[in-house]
């Protein structure tokens, strides 16, 4: 819930950030400047109508008890078109508001989008999807809205404001200066009163946040709560959270509640200075009746935006910071274009090499430090290794989603950094230790590698990877839903569905990452048979805890902590009783 923290931040860098909202407004400037001039117009309308009401007054005053009616419904018919006009255009100004800035949303959204298609994995590593997807829909949201509301609250205050104080000025000036007088000490206190409560908010929408983060948290440990029996001190923990949160909220609400009736109150005793001040001109027969009671409502409509404007200005703030984060990841440096003159690699035959590669997350931490291997067309390598050994980064850099420090990958002799990325990662079908399924048949699901894939193939797969026979006691088989998280079926079949996928996917090479770690050891046996007649005569990388199901590999990688410390088949690793025997034995005993 970082999206939340956004509220109330102050943006760093409001100027630049103001022009890139108004270049994405850019494109509807022509009905902007229309709504502009729609919203002077039906202010003014509005402003017109007091003046209306005071001469109606007037009209009714000055002949008491021979009233000229005529004249007065005159001025009431003026009125109520007046207004009437001024709503229509009000209505008219929000309904086109609304779909500009909803436009406007949906092509940030669009925008963010098409750049998170094309970030480095590396991003996604670095970020967590809960911050990514709050910019993604809370924070745009916050951006439209601001732009459908603020927009017309600006122009609509600057006109009522300016209108009302040229109408109070020609109809008193005197009542004026006292009407102003009181302006300094709101606009005073509306500042002052920002600075307490300011902070407030923001510890208010951190408070938020903060609970949001232990709900998820616990909704996700659920299991493991239990299983701890934990229930009594998590819920302890969430009374404390939650009871913060309300305080929180109380700290802020509770002086923001405040401001509004005082203002108010300011705005009442100008009221009453008027009230005095008036009968003293009325007395005088310096004023009329009419021409008090249009002031009043004159002055009534100049206060509405000077209360209004420290929210706008909050509201502004907001919009700022929520833009600057949605900004800030749409400046994100994306993943690399090739190289100019980049070649397509095909005529694959899977040869690959990796020569004295250096390679780290963080340029401060070296992860691989000098690795160098060989797998010849055609054949089964396995890495082994005990766990955080760098066995996955060595398949991050095999599939470019990461480039090497120093030294180079080949594969069939050209350099993969001379490769295009397209090309390279469809010469690879990869299946990892964290599944993916989607929304949709497990006939979908299979599929997914392959465009038009007939159902024999689909079959053929699934039965390569095992999952046949669980699919057909499904009661809609290959057509059965799979839910979004894939709750509705297990880990392991999970991971079977997804080496359904890989063998249909019509690649040169294979990577297998964990991707049998979910599934017993003899249906892991029979995977790694179907897959090796599956893929005669292509290269794959297996990466296997288990040892026993790598045994028949044609090489063997020993890695620890970045480096190969051994390699070659199984019986020479075992004769050379080093570290993979140690990691063989461990297994057995
Ligand atoms: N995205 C990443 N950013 C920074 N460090 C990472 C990242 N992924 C892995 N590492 C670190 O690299 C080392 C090797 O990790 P990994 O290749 O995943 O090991 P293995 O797959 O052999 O268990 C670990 O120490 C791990 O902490
Ligand atoms: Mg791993």
């Amino acid at each position: 819930m970082a999206g939340r923290d956004s509220i109330m931040r102050k943006p760093r860098d409001a100027k630049g950030t103001l022009r890139r909202l108004l270049s994405y407004m850019g494109q509807f400037r022509l009905v902007i400047a229309l709504v502009a001039l729609m919203c002077i117009g039906s202010n003014l309308l509005a402003l017109w109508g007091p003046n209306l009401a005071g001469s109606a007054i007037n009209e009714a005053a000055a002949g008491v008890g021979k009233v000229n009616f005529e004249r007065v419904r005159y001025y009431a018919v003026r009125m109520l078109i007046c207004y009437g006009l001024s709503s229509v255009l009000t209505i008219l100004i929000h309904v086109t508001m609304v779909n500009i800035s909803k436009r406007i949303g949906n092509r940030m959204r669009q925008d963010v989008f098409d750049k998170l298609m094309r970030l480095p994995v590396g991003f996604f590593d670095r970020n967590q999807a809960g911050d990514i997807i709050s910019r993604v829909s809370y924070d745009i949201d916050v951006i439209s809205t601001s732009m459908s509301t603020d927009v017309v609250s600006i122009l609509t205050s600057l006109v009522t404001v300016v209108g009302s104080v040229a109408m109070m000025i020609s109809i008193s000036l005197p009542l004026s200066a006292v009407a102003l007088v009181t302006v300094p000490v709101s606009v005073i206190y509306a500042t002052q009163m920002r600075k307490i409560t300011q902070p407030r908010f923001v510890r208010r929408s951190k408070s938020y946040g903060t609970m949001n983060g232990f709900v998820e948290e616990m909704l996700s440990g659920q299991k493991t709560i239990l299983a701890y029996a934990y229930e009594d001190a998590v819920d302890e923990q969430f009374s404390e959270v939650n009871g913060n949160a309300a305080q929180a909220y109380y700290d802020a609400d509770s002086v923001g509640v405040t401001i509004g009736p005082t203002m108010g109150f300011i705005n009442n005793i100008t009221l009453s200075l008027i009230a005095l001040l008036g009968s003293v001109l009325f007395m005088n027969g310096t004023i009329g009746l009419g021409s008090i009671s249009s002031f009043v409502l004159y002055s009534r409509k100049f206060s509405g935006p000077i209360n209004e404007i420290a929210n706008i200005i909050n509201e502004l703030f907001s919009m700022l910071a929520a833009s600057e984060r949605v900004f800030h990841l749409l400046d994100q440096e994306e993943e690399l274009t090739d190289r100019e003159g980049a070649k397509t690699l095909d005529n694959v035959r899977g040869d690959v090499a990796l020569s004295h590669v250096a390679f780290g997350y963080d340029p401060e931490r070296t992860i691989i430090h000098d690795l160098s291997l060989r797998a010849p067309a055609g054949k089964l390598v396995a890495i082994v290794g005990p766990t955080g050994a760098g066995k996955t980064t060595i398949i991050n850099l095999l599939m470019r989603f990461y480039d090497v420090d120093s030294g180079s990958i080949t594969v069939d002799g050209n350099d993969v950094r001379d490769l295009t990325r397209t090309s390279l990662r469809s010469a690879y079908a990869m299946v990892l230790q964290d599944t993916w399924v989607f929304r949709g048949t497990i006939f979908d699901n299979i599929a997914y590698g392959k465009e038009n894939a007939t159902m024999e193939e689909v079959v053929a797969a699934a039965k390569a990877a095992h999952i046949h026979p669980f699919i057909m006691r499904l009661p809609q088989g290959y057509q059965t839903e799979i839910s979004e998280d894939g709750g509705n079926i297990s880990k392991g079949q999970k991971q079977l569905l997804t080496i359904a996928r890989a063998m249909l996917y019509n690649s040169h090479m294979l990577i297998l990452d964990e991707a049998t770690s979910n599934v017993d050891t003899s249906t892991e046996r029979e995977i790694q048979r179907a897959m090796r007649e599956l893929m005669r005569g292509r290269t794959c990388f297996v990466i296997a805890h288990r040892l026993s199901t790598i045994q028949h590999a044609d090489h063997i990688l020993v890695v620890n902590q970045g480096d190969v410390v051994e390699q070659g088949t199984h019986d020479e690793l075992i004769a050379a009783k080093g570290f993979y025997y140690k990691l063989y034995r461990a297994q057995f005993e």
